[in-house]
């Protein structure tokens, strides 16, 4: 629909990474087992075509999922999008399968998000930035619109759509350490493949890595294989990196059906799952590359050249440009006396920040209700909480690790979540009488 020259949406998803992209699925899987109009979405993407965590896609890492947790396949186990339907179509089902792994490689998941995405490219536009959300008043008195401003990569030019719902998949963001700025010497993991191919390795004798979880640890391993001649240094505040818990039975704090446990569970409880459950996947190593490292390590003692360094119970403090070279300050947390450290680059691989949906909501925010610690609050179906009169719809995905637990921001529940928020959305649409608050059947 059109309201003076602006377009009204069902939906409007901000982003398109796995998340939202798992979302277009669903509604075109709803669209097409129903007999009523199809819902009208687009999504709105800043990069210039879909990336996963490009500048993390190193050869030899794999996914920390099984290949069953793709973005489908628990919502939809028929649906023609699995990584299965993937694998058949292009020819790899038989080979994967006498792989007898159930984890793909990064690079290999990324290949079927893009074969996919492929099929829904009518839905998302790309080099589209969404720069605020505010709510749009109808002439019936009611906020029952989103107002989206998208920033045009190319030009610069904004333009304006409105929309019923809105999905706010934006993901993390990555997390410097405090004084840190990124430049020429100084990367954030995030970036590392990216600029590491443009690299002159003959400039990187000497390198340096911050950080004590997977990505530390791969980059770690990327380095010292890619920079023979190189020194490489992976500073450290644990003596080791720590071993992601990836057993079957605290597994299953990743299950669909750990949403619901967790969710509607007391306070203390919660507390207690993050306590317990944490080292499934935050600040952990996979065990696999933590004994490649040691083992590399090792070989480098036996022919006495010792070129991987592990600075253990150590901090970075600073970090200066020193001429060409990275100058930082290493503290030994044994000691507290301080070393600096001179190198040709430093990676800072210190994780993510989750993102604060509200930042983008603009006055929608101050419609938004929040907990007794200040958390946004948010339905089971992923709805943002928000004061009656906004009749419009925020879901989203991320920043609900407070309410839906820690799969809130990962793939592992991505497609039972997506099939969740069509569900609610599709209800919402069709009217208050078949609104069930998004907890009917999928
Ligand atoms: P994701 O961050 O992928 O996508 C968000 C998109 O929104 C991006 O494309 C971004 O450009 C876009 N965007 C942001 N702001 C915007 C705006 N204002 N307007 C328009 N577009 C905007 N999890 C897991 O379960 N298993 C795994 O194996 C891994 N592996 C893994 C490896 C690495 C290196 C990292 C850093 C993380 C993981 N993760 C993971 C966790 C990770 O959060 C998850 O893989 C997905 O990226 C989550 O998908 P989303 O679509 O929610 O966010």
């Amino acid at each position: 629909m059109r309201v003076d020259g602006i377009k009204t949406h069902d939906v409007a998803g901000i982003g398109f990474g796995p998340s939202n992209l798992s979302l277009a699925i669903a509604l075109d899987e709803l669209d097409t087992a129903s007999d009523r109009p199809a819902v009208d979405a687009a999504f709105f993407e800043k990069q210039a075509a879909l990336g996963w965590h490009r500048g993390m896609l190193l050869p030899g890492a794999n996914m920390q999922i099984s290949f069953l947790k793709d973005l489908v396949t628990f919502r939809n186990p028929a649906s023609p999008y699995s990584f299965v339907s993937y694998l058949h179509t292009v020819g790899r089902l038989a080979a994967f399968a006498n792989r007898t792994e159930f984890f793909p490689s990064r690079r290999e998941f990324h290949d079927y998000l893009e074969w996919v995405e492929a099929q829904f490219t009518k839905y998302v536009t790309y080099s589209s930035e969404v720069v605020s959300v505010q709510p749009v008043r109808s002439e019936n008195g009611f906020l029952d619109k989103l107002q989206l401003e998208v920033r045009e990569g190319a030009t610069g030019a904004t333009r304006t759509v409105h929309a019923r719902n809105v999905v706010v998949s934006t993901g993390l963001v990555p997390k410097m350490p405090e004084g840190f700025e990124r430049g020429e010497g100084v990367w954030h993991s995030s970036e590392f493949l990216t600029r590491f191919q443009v690299a002159d390795p003959e400039r990187l004798r000497s390198v340096a890595v911050l950080g004590a979880g997977q990505s530390a640890a791969e980059v770690v391993r990327h380095l010292y294989d890619n920079l023979p001649d190189a020194d490489v240094y992976a500073i450290l505040s644990p003596v080791g990196y720590s071993i992601a818990d990836a057993t079957p039975l605290a597994n299953q704090v990743f299950d669909p059906d750990a949403v619901d446990d967790y969710y509607f569970s007391s306070e203390e409880a919660k507390d207690a799952v993050w306590r317990y459950h944490k080292n499934t996947n935050y600040s952990v190593v996979d065990d696999e590359l933590i004994r490649d490292l040691y083992e590399r390590r090792y070989a480098d003692e036996v022919v006495r050249r010792n070129r991987l360094r592990f600075l253990n119970l150590s901090r970075a403090l600073t970090v200066e440009n020193h001429g060409p070279r990275t100058r930082v300050a290493v503290q030994s947390l044994r000691t507290g006396e301080t070393d600096q450290l001179d190198v040709d680059l430093l990676v800072c691989a210190t994780g993510y920040l989750p993102v604060d949906p509200t930042t983008l909501l603009g006055e929608a925010a101050g419609l938004c209700l929040r907990d007794e610690r200040g958390r946004v609050r948010v339905e089971r179906d992923y709805r943002l909480v928000t004061d009656p009169e906004l009749k419009a719809r925020i879901y989203l995905q991320g920043g609900t690790e407070h309410t839906h637990g820690l799969s809130a921001a990962l793939l592992s529940n991505m497609a039972a979540r997506n099939g969740e928020i069509a569900n609610s959305i599709v209800q919402g649409l069709a009217g208050p009488a078949s609104d069930t608050d998004g907890k009917a059947a999928l």
